[in-house]
């Protein structure tokens, strides 16, 4: 079924999709709150995924690092350790589930095209046409190292290869239906089908999550959903604009391409108790240890000595530190560094309080009539087209939202009361692409 095809509900609202997020690395877990629970246990995954499906989302999300992350010589604090691999946990989530797209995160850096849509293409039989995959570029060394390949790739070309690598999957996956396949290119060469059958969807459902200019255009010409940060009603009608704006380029439809941010909720009976529960979890998510880590990430040398409680250091960030290895790219430094001094003065903040202010915005906040009401107005304002919300209590965290929030998206008539397909692309409006015979 295309979009143009989609039951239009009467008002003509445009829909919302909803995904849920299972954390791995993060900070945005409390786990001080005594309803945490284990992150690498599976009936924590079946449980959110179980809620995810009562709640009729779209798909349930896993992130995915090739390494835990070190700071100072030691693993991260924040990395959860003993995850089990994502595409396996999927395997399993899909025998407990009938309805639930089931997204993995796979780098394109650090893995093969032949392979991946193998594992994609079996998910995706096993899920009766659930599958989608994040395809994530991260190209740093101290990742590659676990693949022998210390920094091969430029950072410019990290998207030449994530492009090429998702032309020959997709190739892999229309060999299923008896298309001949042979690749021969500048990252790849591919010259025999593996046999499986072509997958339910035809191509699982391609998540593209990174915001350079290259990761847009790469976006643009290949993926189905965009995981983005610009969550903001302004940032996302600005992101929205610049992404779907460059559809027309590859002969696509600005529906073809969903924009999701992630999105964190807090909700409470009045404006007033959500409000005090979203800081109390700020200030849980950003204890004066997290706090100096988060500045110590920035600016790249050992802050111990400072206090949390404190002023911002007024020394320079050391760009390229090796202070903290395994984290995304974080831009420049320096800049950033002002900013937060910026803020840190304006506002009389300490690091602690600055720290919360900068990282980790939290979406909605409010009681479930006004959540409901914000969702709303950003999918029809074209800000999004729906939300990955990122729970900070695993596995029960979105239990709320579901029962509280959702009812009342559907009384706005802009979330679905019934799935309608069984597959995620149904779920999505995105038709299955055709058979490409060359
Ligand atoms: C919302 C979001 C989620 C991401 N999740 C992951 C992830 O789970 N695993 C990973 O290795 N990289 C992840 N990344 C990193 C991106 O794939 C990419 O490597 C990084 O953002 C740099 O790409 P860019 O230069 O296009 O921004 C994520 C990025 C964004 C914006």
């Amino acid at each position: 079924m295309t979009s143009a095809e989609m039951p239009s509900n009467p008002a003509g609202k445009r829909q919302v999709h909803l995904a849920a997020h299972f954390p791995g690395v993060n900070s945005t877990t409390v786990w001080a709150d005594p309803r945490s629970r284990s992150q690498i246990d599976f009936t924590s995954f079946e449980q959110l995924a179980r809620t995810a499906e009562r709640g009729l989302f779209d798909f349930f999300f896993l992130a995915e690092g090739l390494r835990l992350r070190e700071h100072k010589g030691r693993i991260h604090d924040l990395d959860v350790v003993g995850r089990p691999e994502s595409i396996t946990v999927l395997n399993a989530l899909a025998g407990v589930t009938d309805r639930l797209g089931l997204a993995a995160t796979v780098n394109a850096t650090f893995n093969e095209p032949y392979e991946t849509a193998r594992r994609f293409a079996a998910l995706d039989h096993l899920s009766a046409g659930r599958a989608a995959w994040n395809v994530v570029t991260s190209s740093d060394a101290f990742t590659g190292e676990n693949f022998r390949r210390g920094g091969f790739l430029d950072r410019a070309d990290r998207y030449t290869r994530a492009a090429e690598f998702v032309d020959v999957a997709r190739q892999v996956w229309d060999a299923g239906a008896g298309r001949p396949l042979r690749h021969d290119g500048r990252h790849f060469t591919v010259e025999g089908p593996h046999g499986v059958a072509r997958p339910p969807q035809g191509h699982p459902v391609v998540i593209q999550a990174g915001d350079s200019d290259e990761g847009r255009e790469f976006a643009a010409r290949a993926a189905d959903v965009i995981f983005t940060r610009h969550g903001t009603l302004e940032a996302g009608r600005a992101f929205s604009a610049d992404v779907k704006g460059r559809l027309a380029r590859y002969g696509r439809a600005r529906d073809d391409l969903k924009i999701m941010p992630g999105a964190t909720c807090v909700l409470g009976d009045s404006a007033a108790e959500a409000q005090e529960r979203a800081a109390a979890i700020r200030r849980q998510q950003v204890s004066p240890q997290n706090a100096l880590l988060a500045l110590e990430q920035v600016w790249g040398v050992d802050l111990s000595g400072y206090d949390p409680d404190g002023p911002l250091p007024d020394i320079d960030p050391v760009p390229d530190s090796a202070l903290s290895q395994g984290r995304t790219h974080r831009g420049d430094v320096f800049a950033l560094a002002e900013k937060w001094r910026a803020l840190s003065l304006e506002k009389g903040l300490s690091i602690r309080q600055t720290v919360i202010e900068t990282t980790g915005r939290q979406s909605f906040v409010g009681t479930p009539d006004a959540v409901a009401a914000e969702i709303d107005t950003f999918v029809q304002a074209g800000a999004a087209d729906g939300f990955i919300l990122v729970p900070h209590l695993t596995p029960g965290g979105l239990d709320d939202f579901v029962d509280r929030v959702v009812p009342l998206l559907q009384e706005r008539g802009v979330f679905r009361s019934a799935y309608a397909g069984t597959t995620l692309r149904s779920h999505l409006g995105l038709a299955v692409p055709e058979v490409l015979h060359t």
